[in-house]
């Protein structure tokens, strides 16, 4: 029988009905860094997906770079995250919160003129965003070993408050360029301890993260994310294929629910990546891949046909489409996502776009 993205797929702990993944998709739409009613609204609106992957929020506030995205390290923030969660469970979905530290993707402005942390200090290319504009990047303090073992903390406490506000598991960002990517590779991370030079010490901070999030919650509730071929927020490694086959090959060991990968962007291509190709990461990879990144529905079916990834994600149709799963099943036309409102503002560009009249 052929595999289609409405074929089920047990990931983890949990039986999806199809195969379409919700991407963690930045909104900036939670003043106060707290969850908001309408978000819950944007979420339900999207229950239909098989697995939705709740946007990137901060562990810490040490771990925040972008204005009014939302935290997982406050009761305030528990208590909005549960109405949420409690929502989409009622509209039948299933929903993964991404944990988020951008390390020196940030500015002093978010932490009262503290510096933003690094494995090393190198500054990125670049402006960060801050509550009055763009500013360029500073350079960031470079962790001490101290320091990255609280991080590890963070995590484990961040996955704890997770937990508390009725997720159905969690996703540890270590894709596009924040905290745990720059520790990978070896552009950002230019460190002489044990967690700098080798690939057995640049994956040390991510694995040690994988494992106190998978002692809170299991490890058939934990996702890993990675972008080996990112570009993005200025990453560079000198060889991508063999650090990101040695992360997964070490992944593979904790028996996760499964791990994401982005695919090459237009972008990191324009950027000049080392393109490391999808059939090599497959084989490095022996449990569920969720892969996304400029996916269509014909791109997704011929890569799940191929055997190259067991569901697909999909970012900016998500956006603007809720009911991507009915019109995809119905060969129904798509909307076109307005990218003027993909960060911040109102309910326009977020909860308002047509729902398929079938
Ligand atoms: C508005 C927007 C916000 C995003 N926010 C996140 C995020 O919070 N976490 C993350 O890992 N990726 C984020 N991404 C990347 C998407 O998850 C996805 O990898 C990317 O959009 C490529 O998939 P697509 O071509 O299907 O949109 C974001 C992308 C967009 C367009």
């Amino acid at each position: 029988m052929t595999t289609t993205l409405f074929t089920p797929l047990t990931v983890g702990a949990y039986e999806l009905p199809n195969r379409l993944v919700m991407a963690p998709l930045t909104r900036m739409r939670a003043p106060d860094n707290i969850p908001t009613e309408l978000m819950a609204h944007y979420y339900v609106q999207r229950a239909s997906a098989g697995l939705i992957i709740a946007e990137a929020t901060q562990i810490t506030p040490l771990g925040r770079g972008y204005p009014n995205t939302p935290g997982i390290h406050n009761a305030a923030q528990v208590a909005a995250w549960k109405h949420i969660t409690a929502e989409v469970h009622a509209a039948g979905g299933r929903i993964f919160l991404q944990l988020w530290h951008v390390g020196r993707i940030s500015h002093p402005d978010y932490h009262n003129g503290k510096l933003p942390v690094a494995p090393s200090a190198i500054a990125p290319a670049g402006d960060a965003v801050t509550p009055t504009g763009m500013q360029p990047f500073v350079v960031p303090h470079a962790l001490t070993t101290h320091e990255i073992a609280s991080i590890v903390e963070d995590y484990r406490t961040a996955a704890t408050y997770a937990l508390m506000a009725g997720f159905d598991g969690v996703e540890i960002h270590s894709a596009n360029g924040y905290l745990l990517d720059q520790f990978l590779r070896d552009g950002s991370n230019q460190r002489t301890d044990e967690y700098g030079g080798s690939l057995e010490n640049r994956a040390r901070l991510l694995l040690a993260v994988t494992q106190a999030v998978t002692q809170v919650w299991g490890a058939d509730r934990v996702g890993v994310r990675l972008s080996p071929s990112g570009t993005f927020n200025d990453m560079q490694d000198s060889d991508p294929a063999t650090l990101f086959s040695y992360v997964l090959g070490q992944l593979n060991g904790f028996k996760l629910a499964y791990v994401h990968l982005v695919d090459a962007l237009e972008g990191d291509i324009r950027h000049g990546a080392k393109v490391v190709e999808l059939a090599v990461l497959r084989k490095a990879y022996d449990g569920v891949l969720i892969i996304c990144g400029g996916y269509d529905q014909q791109r997704a079916e011929l890569t799940l046909t191929e055997g190259l990834a067991d569901a697909v994600a999909f970012g900016q149709l998500y956006i603007a489409n809720p009911d991507l799963v009915a019109r995809f099943k119905g060969n129904a036309p798509l909307n076109t996502p307005d990218v003027n409102t993909f960060y911040g503002g109102s309910e326009v560009g977020y909860t308002d776009y047509p729902v398929w009249a079938g």
